[in-house]
């Protein structure tokens, strides 16, 4: 009998929807292809569905996402909510709930995109960012004293443990291992300045390193991996960091990549229920314009499969991806690719079912 994996798909807000269709789309596509069905269920969750009916995430809607076998996310944000409340209770919550603890960001430059690093080519931009995903400053620890006075004050803690730390460095070493490149993990901290939280990251990281005498441990400072990400982005394989830091470097990864188009990311918890999403949120914009390119969730979804371990399946949609990338699309930016946004999916869907 053949298996079916439930995904649960959040289409969300603004262009999210429009991406999500593309991804299901060029799903279905490969499933047809492969020995394994996908079986779609739709949560209405997001902006929209939070000003109908004053719902954000409700225990109902946990207990049933629960049962799938992966999510797939579209974008949470809507211009008319106040900046926190639906990032916070939907796409957190996710992430929290389901102890989603390594944010696992592919930073790759394909043939045929613009990068905006002068006589960079795909062969120096080819790393992967391991961030941690539920603790840092992540958490919502601290608080605020006489809020509006002149005497205010305001906390906000960086929580680190040794337990959060370690699963995510371990699942570094385990990624770079893997992936059988550079061999090199590159620790991303402040061990200058954040001297308690850095020195327990270091710490764990070279711990764990001894059990990985095959890769080369490595470590920089953040601000001077902002540096290097754009003057020698050659030097990086996989890098590892805090929540706050790696949210921070993978939006300057995914320029150097090309732009919020084309960057994907998986909220992983290896041993229970991922979720996976176009990095770069909801357009308000472009929504409905069909200008917006689905690559990113398109990528999204090939990441979903490799972590369902589905790696052929996943394979075909990377070769889409690159082929249409490289002979078709003119440019990654919204309304710029010479196609709409169901084009580009149809393109990737027929290239395929033909040459795959
Ligand atoms: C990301 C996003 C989120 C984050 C926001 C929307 C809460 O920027 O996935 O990187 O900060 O983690
Ligand atoms: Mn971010």
């Amino acid at each position: 009998m053949s298996k079916t994996y439930q995904i649960a798909v959040i289409p969300g807000d603004g262009t999210g929807p429009e991406v999500v269709a593309e991804g299901v789309k060029v799903l279905q596509a490969v499933a047809e292809k492969s020995a394994f069905k996908l079986n779609f269920i739709y949560y209405p969750l997001g902006g929209e569905h939070y000003k109908a009916t004053g719902e954000l995430l409700t225990d109902d809607t946990l207990k049933s996402l629960a049962n799938a076998d992966a999510i797939f996310l579209g974008a949470i944000g809507h211009p008319d909510i106040k900046p926190g409340i639906l990032e916070k209770n939907i796409l957190l919550n996710l992430r929290f709930h389901f102890d989603q603890y390594v944010n696992l960001r592919p930073v790759k430059l394909y043939e045929g995109v613009y990068t905006p690093l002068k006589d960079k080519c795909p062969a120096d931009i080819d790393f992967v960012v391991v961030r941690e995903n539920t603790e840092g400053l992540y958490t919502g620890a601290g608080g605020c004293l006489k809020r509006g006075t002149p005497d205010e004050v305001a906390v906000q803690e960086s929580i680190n443990t040794r337990k959060g730390v370690e699963r995510c460095v371990r699942f570094a070493f385990e990624y770079c291992r893997n992936r059988n490149k550079a061999k090199k993990l590159t620790l991303c901290g402040k061990t200058n300045v954040l001297t308690f939280a850095f020195d327990l990251w270091e710490r764990t990281f070279r711990e764990v390193a001894r059990e990985y005498p095959d890769i080369q441990a490595d470590y920089a400072h953040v601000d001077a991996i902002c540096m290097w990400m754009v003057k020698n982005p050659e030097w990086f394989d996989v890098i590892v960091t805090d929540n706050m830091f790696g949210d921070i470097i993978t939006d300057l990864a995914a320029m150097i990549q090309g732009g919020m188009g084309i960057a994907a990311g998986g909220n992983i918890n290896p041993k229970g229920l991922s979720m996976f999403e176009p990095i770069g949120g909801s357009a308000p914009k472009y929504t409905g314009l069909q200008i917006i390119n689905p690559i990113a969730a398109i990528s999204a979804a090939q990441i979903m499969l490799e972590t369902l371990g589905e790696p052929q399946a996943a394979s075909w949609i990377e070769k889409g991806v690159i082929k249409v990338l490289r002979d078709d699309i003119k440019d990654v930016a919204a309304g710029k690719m010479g196609y709409s946004t169901s084009e580009v999916g149809n393109l990737i869907v027929s290239y395929i079912k033909d040459k795959c």
